[in-house]
């Protein structure tokens, strides 16, 4: 059902059976991560607010996590709370090949990687002094939010692989478990989904995507 899947930057990411899709670029995993999810998500906006409580759908491999781990390792006086969704469990075996700590050149935060997934579901972890981290065995469509989110990374299967992801129903949902002011960031700039967020009142950019190849989106709640 997951098997491992090279890219081509010399990474490997997951192939999912199901959906026949692959959980992060082709291009790479790091440099996805990085740009879509920290550059233009987290470190906009604690340009904003110093305290951010940060909602992935899905959690999957666990990368987007630690990417925003390493990221507040370096900036002590930030302070996050993340919460990842996910339906479906990744066999350890997997992510333990995926080996995104050294992959990162940060083999000093595979203890926190390995956390990351043993951890129980639900459970609340102070995995450094300012990054809290909890993952619900939850599906975006029965998740009641315990908290207003600031920034939300949107990585869901693609549109082509799993469309009622995508749907005005989901960013409704979202917009509605926001803080004002609140951004999503999602590695897609498909015509249709900017017009769903745009129909359920968020404000949306057409930003450069990783490697400047091909657009992203970042939605704003008023
Ligand atoms: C493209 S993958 C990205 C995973 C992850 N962000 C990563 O970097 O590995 C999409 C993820 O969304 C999860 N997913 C699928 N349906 C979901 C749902 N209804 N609610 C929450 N997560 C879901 C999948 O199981 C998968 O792990």
């Amino acid at each position: 059902m997951l098997s491992l899947y090279p890219t081509d930057e010399g990474t490997f990411t997951l192939y999912h059976e199901g959906t026949e899709d692959i959980y992060h670029s082709r291009r790479g995993v790091l440099q996805e991560s990085q740009h879509v999810f920290i550059e233009t998500g987290l470190q906009y906006a604690f340009e904003k607010k110093k305290n951010l409580n940060i909602l992935e759908i899905g959690f999957g491999t666990g990368l987007n996590a630690l990417t925003t781990l390493a990221y507040m390792s370096q900036m002590p006086t930030q302070l996050a709370y993340y919460c990842g969704l996910e339906v479906l469990e990744i066999p350890s075996e997997l992510w333990q090949a995926l080996a995104y700590p050294a992959q990162m050149d940060r083999a000093d935060l595979t203890a926190y990687f390995e956390q990351m997934h043993i951890t129980e579901w639900g459970q609340t972890q102070t995995l450094l002094p300012n990054f809290r981290f909890k993952k619900e065995l939850k599906s975006v469509f029965d998740y009641t939010a315990d908290v207003p989110f600031d920034v939300v990374y949107f990585d869901a299967f693609s549109p082509n692989k799993q469309a009622e992801m995508w749907e005005a129903g989901i960013f409704e949902r979202l917009y509605a478990m926001m803080s004002a002011g609140g951004i999503l960031v999602t590695y897609s700039a498909k015509g249709q989904v900017r017009r769903n967020m745009q129909s359920v009142g968020f404000i949306t950019e057409r930003l450069p995507g990783p490697a400047r190849k091909h657009e992203m989106l970042r939605a704003t709640k008023p």
